[in-house]
C-alpha cells in the first residue's frame, strides 16, 4: 500500500499552478529591465543548489519557492529585449502554455497512436512552414531538437539519394563505395553543425569542402563548380551542396538559383542551411532575396530562432516526403503493434532519427495563430529595421567601423577609434573583446564577438521580439562609453 497520493490532489493541483503561474508573471513583469546575464559563477550557482537526493516527499509549493529562489535568478533572459548572443529567439508566451499543456497531454509524437493529435498538428505546421518560404506545400518533414539535428536529417537523406548503392543497410564500409562523399559550403559563413552531421554520419569532418566566398560573403558558384569538378577528376564522390539562408554572422543568403543549377548539372543534393534566416522569406522587401529556395531539395529551418518559439524547436523540410522515409524508415513488431488502418496516419519514427518524440508542435500552432502571418512579418520587419539603424549608429560614429551591410536580423561591426585617432591595428582585437567582456559583465546587454575575416568583431543577433530601437540605441552606447574607457586606459 502507498501511503502518498500518486497526483497531487486538484485542489494541490490549483493552488500549485497558480503559485506558478504568478512566478511567471512576475519573471515577465521585470524582463525588460533585470540583468540579462546573472552575476554568479558557475561554482556558486552551484553551491546554491547542490543538495543531496531527495529521501521524503517534499510540498509542491516549497519545491516551487525554490524554483523561484535558486533557478530564475540564475538562467539567463534570453527573452531580455537586450539579448544579442548566439541566434536565441526570445521565447513566445504561447509556447509557456503551450509546453505546460503538452507536458499535461504527455503525448509522445513519434508515433500516430501516442499522438495521434500531435502528429497532424505537427502535420499542419509543416504545410505551414513550407508556405512561408514559399517552398512545395505537398512537402514532407517533421520538427526536430533544432537546427543541428534537422541538418543532419537533412544530410542523411541527401546521402542515401545519391549514394548509388544501398547505404542504409551497407553503410559506409561497404566494398561498393567507388570513393570518398564529399559536400559543399562556403568558407566563411557555411555553419559548424554541418561540419557536425558529416562527422556523426561517419564522413568526417574533412568532408566538408570550404569553397572561397564572394567579398560579400555569399558562396562563389565559379569556386564551388570547380571544387565539384576536382573531386569527381580525384575519384571522390561529391553528393551534397549547402547554401546559407541567412547566415550565422552577417545574415547573407547564398544565390540559391545558381547553386541549384550547379547540383542539377553535377547530380548533387541541394540543402538549404536557413536556421537563422529562412523565415525572413515572409517579408516583402527582402522576398527576392530567396529567389530558387523552392528548387532545394531540403531546407532546415528553425523555429526556436527567428520564430520567436521557446526551446526546443528546429525543423527540416525535405521535398519529397517518400525520401525522407526511404532514409529513415525502420519497423519492429514492438513498434508497430497492430496493422495500420485506414484510421491511423503517418508515425514519425519512420521519418527522422528520433524515436521518442516531444509535442513541439503545439507551441509553433499556438504561436502562429496568436500573432498571424500579419504579426510576424511586422515582428520581422521590425528585427531587421533595427539592424539597419545599428549600421546607421556605426556610421554616423567616429569610434565604430561596419564590417558587413545589414541584411536581415544580423550584424558585426567593431570599435577602431578614440578620440578621431584610429587605433593601431594589432590593438583591436583584444580591445573589442574586452569591450563586449565588460559589457555583458554588466548585465546591461549580452552580445558576444566574432571573427569576421580574421578580425575580432562585435555579433549581434537581433532575433527578438521584445528588442526596440531604445535597446539597440542602450547598448551601442554603452559600447561606446566601455570603448573609449578602455581605450584610454590602454593607449
Ligand atoms: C545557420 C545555422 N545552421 C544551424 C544551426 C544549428 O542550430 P541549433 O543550434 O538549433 O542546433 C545554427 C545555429 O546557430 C545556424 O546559425
Amino acid at each position: 500500500m502507498l501511503d502518498f497520493d500518486v497526483d497531487l490532489t486538484p485542489s494541490q493541483f490549483r493552488s500549485a499552478a497558480r503559485d506558478t503561474s504568478e512566478i511567471l508573471l512576475r519573471f515577465f513583469a521585470d524582463i525588460k529591465s533585470r540583468r540579462v546575464l546573472p552575476s554568479k559563477t558557475s561554482k556558486e550557482i552551484q553551491k546554491l543548489i547542490s543538495e543531496s537526493l531527495p529521501v521524503r516527499p517534499q510540498d509542491p509549493h516549497r519545491i516551487l519557492t525554490e524554483v523561484e529562489r535558486k533557478i530564475i535568478p540564475n538562467s539567463t533572459l534570453n527573452g531580455s529585449p537586450r539579448f544579442f548572443a548566439f541566434v536565441n529567439g526570445s521565447g513566445t508566451m504561447m509556447s509557456v502554455l503551450a509546453d505546460g499543456i503538452a507536458a499535461a497531454l504527455n503525448q509522445n509524437a513519434g508515433a500516430w497512436n501516442i499522438g495521434p493529435a500531435a502528429t497532424e498538428l505537427e502535420e499542419l505546421v509543416i504545410r505551414w512552414f513550407s508556405e512561408m518560404i514559399g517552398y512545395d506545400k505537398r512537402t514532407g518533414g517533421l520538427l526536430t531538437s533544432g537546427g543541428t539535428m534537422a541538418n543532419v536529417t537533412a544530410l542523411a537523406t541527401a546521402l542515401h539519394e545519391r549514394a548509388g548503392y544501398d547505404i542504409i543497410n551497407e553503410g559506409l564500409q561497404s566494398e561498393n563505395r567507388k570513393g570518398k562523399f564529399t559536400l559543399y559550403m562556403s568558407d566563411h559563413e557555411g555553419h559548424s553543425s554541418i561540419v557536425k552531421a558529416a562527422q556523426l554520419l561517419g564522413l568526417g569532418r574533412n568532408s566538408v569542402r570550404r569553397v572561397e566566398s564572394n567579398e560579400d560573403f555569399t558562396l562563389n558558384i565559379q569556386n564551388l563548380e570547380e571544387l565539384v569538378k576536382r573531386d569527381t577528376n580525384e575519384g571522390n564522390i561529391p553528393f551534397c551542396v549547402v547554401g546559407q539562408v541567412g547566415s550565422v554572422n552577417v545574415g547573407i543568403v547564398d544565390p540559391l538559383r545558381e547553386i541549384a543549377d550547379v547540383c542539377r548539372r553535377h547530380n548533387l543534393w541541394f540543402h538549404a542551411d536557413g536556421a537563422c534566416g529562412a523565415f525572413g522569406r515572409i517579408i516583402p522587401r527582402k522576398a527576392s532575396l530567396f529567389d530558387g529556395l523552392e528548387l532545394a531539395d531540403s531546407v532546415t529551418l528553425d523555429p526556436h530562432k527567428w520564430l520567436y518559439i521557446s526551446y526546443e524547436c528546429g525543423c527540416v523540410l525535405v521535398k519529397d516526403p517518400a525520401k525522407l522515409k526511404a532514409s529513415f524508415t525502420l519497423v519492429a513488431p514492438y513498434l508497430r503493434g497492430i496493422l495500420p488502418t485506414e484510421t491511423t496516419g503517418i508515425d514519425y519514427f519512420e521519418y527522422g532519427p528520433e524515436g521518442s518524440r516531444a509535442f513541439r508542435a503545439l507551441k509553433v500552432w499556438m504561436s502562429l495563430k496568436q500573432y498571424g502571418l500579419v504579426g510576424y512579418r511586422k515582428l520581422f520587419e521590425r528585427n531587421v529595421a533595427l539592424a539597419e539603424y545599428l549600421d546607421q549608429l556605426v556610421r554616423d560614429s567616429t569610434e565604430f567601423e561596419p564590417l558587413c551591410k545589414p541584411v536581415l536580423q544580423m550584424y558585426c561591426f567593431r570599435f577602431v577609434a578614440n578620440s578621431g585617432k584610429r587605433i593601431d591595428e594589432e590593438k583591436l582585437d583584444g580591445l573589442n573583446q574586452r569591450i563586449v567582456d565588460e559589457v555583458q559583465r554588466s548585465g546591461k546587454a549580452f552580445l558576444m564577438t566574432t571573427s569576421i575575416r580574421g578580425r575580432t568583431a562585435i555579433r549581434l543577433s537581433i532575433t527578438n521580439h521584445r528588442t526596440t530601437k531604445k535597446d539597440i540605441r542602450l547598448t551601442f552606447e554603452a559600447l561606446q562609453r566601455t570603448g573609449v574607457k578602455l581605450a584610454n586606459a590602454s593607449p
